[in-house]
Parts: structure tokens; C-alpha cells; sequence
């Protein structure tokens, strides 16, 4: 169905000054110094050769299912791991973050009755841009870690040179992990007479957990209503199953571009590492390698918009990236921190809507959020974390905008990243399992929390 293009030249017919390579003439920022271009070129060459990882039908149906949500007939919810990594690759690993996002799934749809968008920060979430090219640690600066794709992150200056090599175990763990992942949503795992065991994973006396099974049983009163009335999972795949897609951001170029396909159907080129990319907040300049690339792509893409975002510029990318307004095309990420959102996201509303783009309004209330404790950890309070969200909704309330989903950064595993929550976790206790590659991630439980107070807010103003 997708046909390869070794050289990466071919032209669109519909998109004649573009091309899979026509970003490397742009200015790139966030770029690895690889020290071996042959090495690189190699690198590339293999990949192309390799199956896509999605196809170009399900980023469609993705898109379709951003269109519903942009229209506030359905909620987003897209989560996983700040920079995915390859030592902590494990299927337990897989099944426990997998099973807290169908839980969050479960609870923002019955507590709210809306549609949910299933969307992982998964199979591919391996490349950081980063603040600093360097990193100091007492006398010794080294570069910085760029995430698994690129270098490793151990604080040697072995591990810190970009290796191209590490592009195909990505590709590889992606694929595997992919693969699990369609598992576990089509083959019985996500199949919503399981709730109850989803909650098994979870620590038991815990008010979450309480809550969490009162809700089980309310489905599970639903569900024998409705094998009452002749739908079961045998007859209704709705019940058995799940669509649950990928993302992650598209900052290593040379990688996206060697998986970038012709769909046979279309014509088109879609972009085959993942269903949803996102332009992170550092590599948004309407001019910049990143924007060129994605323009040329058909996928559903994010936007990240940050406090210094430019409403004008924006709605200029807007204009390169979706040209036709297609709705599902663009999810415009807001992540403005609780301090800065009243004052930031209203002029990007006004601007996007005097415009009249259609675009999806996603929250992460995590990115706008980090803090530094006094011993140095990255942390975020789970207070900071609700009160971004709230922010959110009382916002596009008041724009009557349709706020239209959450993008955080969790974890299936009991995690200490983030401060506060259910149990209150303090600065002193960050130190007990701090474990992230990059950014602190809700654990476990704080997820779930975050669930329940969001559909309280979606119920409340539906
Ligand atoms: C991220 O999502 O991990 C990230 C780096 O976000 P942003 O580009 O919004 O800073
Ligand atoms: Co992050």
C-alpha cells in the first residue's frame, strides 16, 4: 500500500515545491552534531528501506476523530513518558502506562459521557530539544543528553556524542512496542468487562482506588444492562475494543524523513513514525526546517504554543501547515503555565478565531509548569497542574471555544515527580523513585486524580 522513495526527492503533484528532504535548504534549530556524516547518510539509507510504522489510513481516522473534537464532540486525551528511553523497555512497563490511560479513558468518558481520543506519548517519543546545548555537572560540561535517539544519558563524554546507529534501535523499539500496544487495544485487554482488573495494578487502601472501583461497578451495572438488551463484546467491537494511536515530537528530522511514505491511495505523503506529530515549543519559526517538513505531510499534526508564542505568527504557521483549513489537521497544544495562561491564551484564541481556523484546543498543563527544588530536581506540583487545567476551561468558556482535550506526561509506575496529590507527595519525597529521563511525569495515581477533577470540570460544563 505505501510505497518507499530511497532518495527522498520525489515531488507531490499537489505539493510541487515540496519534498520529504525540502527542510534541510531551512534554517534547523535543535540539531545534533553527528560527527560522522557517512555514518548518518548509512543510518538514513537503512531506514527508508523499513516498513512504515502506521499507515496512512489510521492517520485519517485520527484526523476525523480531531475534526469530532475541534467541534467539541469529543475529548482528547494524550499522555506518556516525557522521553520514552531504551533501558526501561519492558512489557510491564508498556501494560501499566497503557493501563493507566484506558483507566483516565474510562473515567473521563462515563464521568463526562463524551468521546475520548486515545493518544500515547509512545513509539517514538525518544528525541528532546533541549534549553542548553551543554551540561555542567561540578568542573565538567558536557553536551547535553538529546533523548535515546540520539545520545545516551549517562553523564560521560562517550555517551553525549549523537550516534545515527541509535535511529534504528529506536525504530525497532517503536515497532515493538507498537505492536503490544495494537495488542492490547484490539485483543481483549482494553475490552471494558476488564475495568475491574485494570484496577488491580493499583495500591489498595488508597481513596483513588476507591473511587476508581465505585465507577468500575457502575460500568459493570451498564454493561450487564446492555447484555441484557443483546450488545456484548461478541457483538459490539465498541465494548471489546479500542482505537488508541501514537505521537510524539518531530524534532530528529533526518529519522521522520527516512520513514516518510506515498500512500498508494492518496497520492499523498504521510509522515509513517507515528499517527500524530507535534512541533515543539523551541522549533515553531514559520521559516524554520521543522514547519517545512510538516507542511508537506498529511498526518494530523500539534502545535506546542508557549508563553512567547506571537499570536500573528501563529496564525501565519497556521496558514503554511493547513492550508485547505482542514478541521483535525491542527491541535494547537497551549502550554502557558498557571501564572501566565489568563493572560497569554485569550489573544491566541482571539487571533486563531478572527482567522477562522479550524483547530483542536489541547491543555498540557505540564510544560509551563516545571519548577527547580532546592536540591536541583525538576519538579511539578499537581496544584500548579489542576489549576492550568481549570484556567483552561474558564478560558475557552468564556471564548466559547470548546476546550478540547489534555496532553500530560505520566506514567503507569508509582513514580515520586511530581509533588502533591491524593497522598501529598512532598519535595522530601521526590527522592524515593525519581526515575524520569527528562521531565518529572504524574505517577500512577495522580493520573487517575487528574481524570476524576477533569471530568468533574467536563460535566459540569457540558
Ligand atoms: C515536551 O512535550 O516534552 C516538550 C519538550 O514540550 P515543549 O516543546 O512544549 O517545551
Ligand atoms: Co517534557
Amino acid at each position: 500500500m505505501i510505497g518507499t522513495d530511497p532518495a527522498g526527492a520525489a515531488r507531490s503533484p499537489t505539493q510541487p515545491d515540496w519534498s520529504p528532504g525540502s527542510w534541510r535548504a531551512r534554517p534547523l534549530r535543535q540539531a545534533p552534531a553527528y560527527p560522522d556524516p557517512a555514518a548518518l547518510e548509512a543510518a538514513e539509507r537503512k531506514l527508508r528501506k523499513y516498513p512504515p510504522l502506521v499507515f496512512a489510513g489510521e492517520a485519517r481516522r485520527l484526523k476525523a476523530a480531531l475534526a469530532l473534537a475541534s467541534r467539541g464532540g469529543a475529548f482528547v486525551l494524550q499522555g506518556g513518558d516525557c522521553a520514552e528511553s531504551f533501558a526501561d523497555f519492558t512489557a510491564d512497563t508498556i501494560r501499566d502506562t497503557f493501563r493507566v490511560l484506558l483507566q483516565m479513558a474510562v473515567v473521563l468518558t462515563f464521568g463526562a459521557s463524551v468521546p475520548v481520543v486515545k493518544i500515547g506519548r509512545w513509539a517514538g517519543q525518544f528525541a528532546k530539544p533541549r534549553s542548553s546545548d551543554h551540561e555542567t555537572i561540578g568542573s565538567e560540561t558536557l553536551p547535553s543528553y538529546r533523548g535515546d535517539l540520539i545520545n545516551g544519558p549517562e553523564f560521560t563524554a562517550e555517551a553525549r556524542v549523537p550516534d545515527p546507529n541509535r535511529m534504528e534501535f529506536g525504530y525497532f523499539q517503536s515497532a515493538s512496542t507498537l505492536n503490544l500496544l495494537r495488542a492490547f487495544a484490539g485483543g481483549g485487554y482494553a475490552d471494558l468487562h476488564e475495568v475491574h482488573r485494570w484496577n488491580l495494578g493499583f495500591v489498595e487502601r488508597s481513596p483513588l482506588a476507591d473511587r476508581y472501583k465505585d465507577l468500575a461497578n457502575r460500568i459493570g451495572e451498564t454493561l450487564e444492562f446492555m447484555a441484557a438488551c443483546g450488545m456484548t463484546s461478541a457483538t459490539t467491537p465498541q465494548i471489546r475494543e479500542t482505537d488508541f494511536y501514537t505521537s510524539h515530537e518531530a524534532l530528529l528530522l533526518p529519522y521522520e524523513q527516512a520513514l516518510t511514505r506515498v500512500d498508494s491511495t492518496s497520492g499523498d505523503w504521510y509522515a509513517c513514525s507515528a499517527h500524530f506529530l507535534w512541533i515543539g515549543d523551541r522549533t515553531r519559526q514559520p521559516s524554520g526546517a521543522h514547519v517545512e517538513f510538516l507542511r508537506g505531510v498529511k498526518n494530523p499534526i500539534g502545535i506546542k504554543v508557549g508563553p512567547s508564542a506571537d499570536p500573528d505568527e501563529l496564525v501565519r504557521i497556521l496558514q503554511i501547515l493547513n492550508p485547505a483549513n482542514e478541521a483535525g489537521r491542527i491541535t494547537l497544544i497551549s502550554r502557558m503555565g498557571e501564572q501566565q495562561l489568563k493572560d497569554k491564551l485569550p489573544p491566541v484564541i482571539g487571533a486563531v478565531r478572527r482567522a477562522r481556523s479550524n483547530v483542536t484546543w489541547v491543555c498540557d498543563p505540564m510544560h509551563g509548569n516545571t519548577i527547580a527544588t532546592a536540591s536541583k530536581l525538576k519538579t511539578r506540583d499537581f496544584a500548579s497542574i489542576l489549576s492550568e487545567v481549570r484556567q483552561f476551561f474558564d478560558v475557552h468558556a468564556a471564548e466559547g471555544t470548546w476546550a478540547g482535550g489534555v496532553h500530560v506526561e505520566m506514567t503507569g509506575q508509582n513514580v515520586t515527580e511530581c509533588t502533591g496529590g491524593a497522598h501529598r507527595l512532598t519535595e522530601q519525597d521526590l527522592g524515593a523513585r525519581y526515575e524520569t529521563y527528562c521531565d518529572p511525569r504524574l505517577n500512577a495515581e495522580q493520573s487517575l486524580e487528574l481524570a476524576f477533577l477533569i471530568a468533574e470540570e467536563l460535566k459540569a460544563r457540558r
